[in-house]
């Protein structure tokens, strides 16, 4: 098992990252929409914390990635894309980074707002004020990030399919051609 990264696939660390990355981003959405939908009680005031817990984890993994970005070299761009898409393949990679800033600030924000602290077990949901700028600002963020991925997943899909085995730079191998 190879752990350091090649001229076409990401170190193991880097993958690892990804693949829990990617989990927690999953898991959020559903748990955000869900949790706020509740009536309050225990199990609403579980999820709050496991939201807030798996939002702080998903931004510091996410400053770890992007530290690794300037340490570990990155695989070169996968081959046989047009300009446009090779410009897009890069936007949605600087998104999936950039956006998280707003959405994490932006629920940091709201509960500070509301009087409450970080520690995921302290949250009390009724306490979170609901006029809040930054409330409006991460139900707004989180539902463009969920753009981003899909368009992210999708173009990744799109070119294993079609292109090359790209899945392969982040430690899938389902075999064919190199991406
Ligand atoms: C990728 C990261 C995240 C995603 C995708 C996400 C997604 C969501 C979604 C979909 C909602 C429900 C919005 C609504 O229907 O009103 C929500 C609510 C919430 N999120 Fe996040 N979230 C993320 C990160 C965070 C972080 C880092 C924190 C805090 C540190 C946080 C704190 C909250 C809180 C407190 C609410 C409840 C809002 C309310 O009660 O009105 N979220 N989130």
């Amino acid at each position: 098992m190879r752990s350091r990264p090649t001229p076409t696939t990401y170190g193991r660390l880097t993958q690892a990252l990804h693949w829990v990355s990617t989990v927690l981003i999953v898991a959020l959405f559903p748990l955000g929409m869900v949790m706020v939908r509740l009536a309050d009680g225990a199990l609403k005031t579980t999820l709050y914390g496991v939201h807030i817990a798996a939002g702080l984890l998903l931004a510091a993994l996410t400053l770890i990635r992007l530290v690794g970005r300037f340490v570990e070299p990155a695989p070169a761009t996968p081959g046989g894309m047009s300009r446009p898409r090779r410009i897009a393949f890069h936007g949605v990679h600087v998104l999936l980074y950039l956006v998280l800033v707003p959405l994490t600030a932006s629920g940091v924000a709201m509960l500070l707002a509301s009087g409450l602290s970080l520690w995921p077990p302290a949250v009390v949901p009724s306490a979170i004020l609901h006029d809040l700028g930054p409330r409006v600002g991460h139900d707004i963020g989180s539902k463009v990030y969920m753009v981003i991925v899909v368009v992210h997943i999708a173009g990744a899909l799109l070119y294993q399919r079609f292109k090359g085995d790209v899945l392969r730079r982040i430690g899938v191998a389902l075999g064919g051609a190199q991406g």
